[in-house]
């Protein structure tokens, strides 16, 4: 049997002083070592669905909700913030939240220092996480001096030292060029590869992460309206109006729409060539 990362059981929550819930009776099961992509309109609920797997909700705000989220075996209405932390990274979605320390460096190391690490250890785990980042160059940079894709990727670093066995992400190519948000997916999924890491991906750019995903979630007013492989959901075409039809979608349908779609340019031109010999 497959062990159980995530549950999401029948689960609706409200903000305080709203008059309509922002999650509405979501269910959502995620196994060990998955990537799920979770993209939707903006005030769908994505970040929502996130605070409530990582605790912020209802630890920090407020609100009412029914049913359960159970992360990694712990309810996590019933569990404390800081043991939430020590198995869910956070990535928020705007990473001028996360950074608050003298240097690059520095910030990565800041989430350690409650891990209570032998020294050593501490040391191979920030230049490790620099290394995977391409901040070494930056290392003793003060996060005012740093461009937004850096500091994104300074978030990032920081969680990853952390080694979670969840790592949870919110948007977190945002404000990254092309190139660079190329290869922060790279890395997350060398990361779910090498070390079994479930990740959590809310990530509107579907052309960028299908690829690497074992599942993708869309949702729409509060609600899950579609949750299946990427192949399986770039053919409901009516799930995808929620976010637009990614390009490899489209090109698949405008042209006749046989077998599978492709999620990548590479998948589609081998498609191409097989269709041609
Ligand atoms: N702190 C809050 N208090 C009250 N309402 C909130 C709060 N945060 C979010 N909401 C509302 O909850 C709904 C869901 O918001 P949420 O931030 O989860 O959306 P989202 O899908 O992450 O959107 P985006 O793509 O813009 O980040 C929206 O209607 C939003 O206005
Ligand atoms: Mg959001």
């Amino acid at each position: 049997m497959l062990m159980q990362a995530l549950k999401v059981e029948d689960y609706t929550f409200s903000y305080l002083d709203t008059k309509n819930p922002a999650l509405i009776d979501v269910n959502l099961e995620i196994a060990k070592g998955e990537i799920v992509v979770l993209a939707g309109p903006s005030g769908c609920g994505k970040s929502t669905l996130l605070k409530s797997i990582v605790g912020l909700i209802p630890h920090m705000y407020s609100g009412s909700w029914s049913g359960k989220v159970i992360v990694d075996g712990a309810e996590v209405s019933k569990t404390k913030i800081s043991e939430l932390a020590k198995k869910v990274g956070f990535v928020f979605q705007n990473p001028e939240n996360q950074i608050f320390m003298f240097s690059v460096e520095r910030d990565i190391a800041f989430g350690l220092e409650n891990l209570a690490l032998p020294k050593d250890e501490m040391r191979q785990r920030v230049d490790e996480a620099l290394s995977l980042l391409n901040l070494k160059n930056l290392a003793d940079r003060a996060p005012h001096e740093l461009s937004d894709g850096q500091k994104q990727r300074t978030a990032l670093a920081g969680v990853l030292a952390m080694k979670p066995s969840i790592l949870i992400l919110d948007e977190p190519t945002s404000l990254l060029d092309p190139h660079t948000a190329h290869e922060v997916i790279g890395t997350v999924q060398k990361l779910n590869k090498n070390l079994g890491i479930t990740v959590i991906i809310v990530e509107h750019r579907l052309d960028l992460v299908s690829i690497i995903a074992s599942r993708l979630v869309i949702m729409d007013n509060g609600r899950i309206v579609a949750n299946d492989a990427p192949k399986k959901v770039y053919n409901n075409s009516e799930a995808l109006k929620a976010v637009g039809m990614p390009i490899m979608a489209s090109l698949h349908k405008e042209l006749g729409g046989i077998g599978e779609p492709p999620l990548s340019v590479d998948e589609f031109v081998s498609v191409l060539k097989i269709r041609n010999d």
